[in-house]
């Protein structure tokens, strides 16, 4: 295959140092399976998953069918006062595997929409059942919930957002990353439930009569992979349901399987009453997302005239039937090839491969779970972020796309990985550290 020869001027890059990397471009043209194939024909293993979406792996013909057979069939039709079948087929379908009692079912074309529309919902469920009071929000530091103004405004990495006004009304718990007490936890981290206790700090400080909800990930995956400790959602359950605030799970990267169990609601065995998704949903194939209602968020605002619009909010491709086509045929694969629940197989393996990088220069912790790791380094004097970026472009010269933030290394390969895909993987990144190092 001939090497890049595209213009790189007009694609305004998304989350990209733009003029770095069209300096030295890294393209990827190709993917089948677990690999990519860059542009310029080398192999590039997928540590990833993409970018947390591809779980059944690359190329599935199933989707590409049946993508190819909702466009000649139905390619677009509007949900505004209108439907299409299988918008309520694939409701139907994700409802059966749900979080217990979460079937109620809104769609977006992403995560950022699917947090913005959870927070709506949230507001809304509060007036609807007179606490119109409550409109305030709790994110959590270095939480991660998209790029709208709503999930920057829960959000907390700084980054995101320096440069933009954010939501008032919306305060953050403490993250709970604590490398001092918890590094190298092979299991969920001993310290930190009490942190929850900062949601009781926050009602003592706003009063509960103004919070609508919380929203956080059951383990956060942007920021670098941080696990809940031990005992910490289950506080923030008890709590969130003691002062009358919705309690959101921001389930777009762990949804679909990632953890072990469809969704992290069941690996932590935690009830929330919203539930945020996208990425996998579709195996990353097309856009979409999807908010997980519990029934009685849902009913609440099923009330009033029968002719009353309960919800002024939506989008025009919310449920688009191509998209709804693609989920269909990634949850079939799901359920054939038993993806949903293959990480909890894998787990063991994956953590002894992982854990066995402890000791090479500049790892200071590893923490991983389901078939997620994230591997954090020793940042350089003064250049942080550098040690780890340097790992990224060393790997995919290599051939394995991993991903990092700051100093930190996340992998989440698709969940069709064998183990010999794993231990190349594993090896590859030891050579790439010890080189960096
Ligand atoms: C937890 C979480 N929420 C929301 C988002 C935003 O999703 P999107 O990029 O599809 O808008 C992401 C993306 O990585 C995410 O990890």
């Amino acid at each position: 295959m001939p090497a890049n020869t595209t213009a790189l001027d007009n694609f305004w890059m998304p989350f990209t140092a733009n003029r770095q990397f069209k300096a030295a471009p890294r393209l990827l043209a190709e993917a089948e399976g677990m690999y990519y194939r860059s542009d310029d024909g080398r192999r590039v293993l997928d540590g990833t998953a993409g970018l947390w979406c591809v779980n059944a792996g690359h190329g599935r013909r199933e989707i590409a069918e049946a993508v190819g057979e909702q466009l000649r069939t139905l390619d677009y039709a509007p949900t505004f006062q209108m439907g299409h079948p299988i918008a309520f087929r694939f409701a139907e379908r994700l409802g059966e595997i749900a979080p217990a009692g979460l079937d109620r079912i809104f769609f977006t074309n992403s995560g950022s929409e699917a947090v913005d529309t959870a927070l709506k919902i949230a507001v809304a469920y509060q007036r609807a059942i007179g606490q119109g009071t409550r409109t305030r929000f709790i994110g959590r530091e270095r939480g991660y919930h998209g790029v709208g103004f709503g999930g920057i405004s829960v959000g907390g990495l700084v980054n995101n957002r320096r440069v933009f006004p954010t939501l008032p009304g919306t305060d953050h718990l403490r993250h709970t990353h604590d490398p001092v007490r918890n590094a190298f936890s092979q299991d969920l981290p001993e310290h930190g439930a009490e942190l929850a206790d900062d949601l009781e700090r926050l009602v003592g400080l706003h009063g509960a009569e103004t919070i609508a909800a919380v929203i956080v990930e059951p383990m956060a995956g942007s920021t670098g992979v941080l696990l809940p400790p031990k005992g910490y959602l289950e506080r923030l359950r008890e709590i969130a349901t003691r002062h009358g605030i919705l309690l959101i799970f921001d389930e777009v990267i762990t949804g679909f399987g990632r953890l072990g169990t469809p969704f992290a609601t069941e690996k932590f065995g935690v009830q929330p009453d919203i539930v945020t998704t996208a990425k996998a949903i579709t195996n990353g194939a097309v856009p979409m997302g999807a908010v997980f209602c519990a029934r009685g968020v849902h009913d609440a605002l099923m009330q009033g005239p029968e002719s009353a619009i309960e919800l002024f909010h939506g989008y025009t491709y919310s449920g688009h039937p191509v998209a709804c086509a693609a989920g269909m045929a990634t949850l079939d694969i799901y359920a054939r090839e038993g993806l949903l629940t293959r990480a909890a197989e894998l787990e063991a393996y994956w953590k002894e491969a992982v854990f066995s990088l402890r000791g090479l220069p500049t790892i200071t912790d590893i923490r991983a779970i389901g078939l997620v790791a994230g591997i954090e380094l020793a940042s350089r004097e003064g250049a942080p972020g550098s040690r780890a970026y340097d790992v990224f472009t060393d790997c995919f010269q290599r051939g394995l796309l991993i991903r990092v933030t700051g100093d930190i290394i996340a992998l989440s390969p698709p969940l069709i990985a064998e183990k010999a895909e794993i231990d190349t993987m594993i090896e590859m990144l030891r050579e790439t550290i010890k080189a960096t190092a």
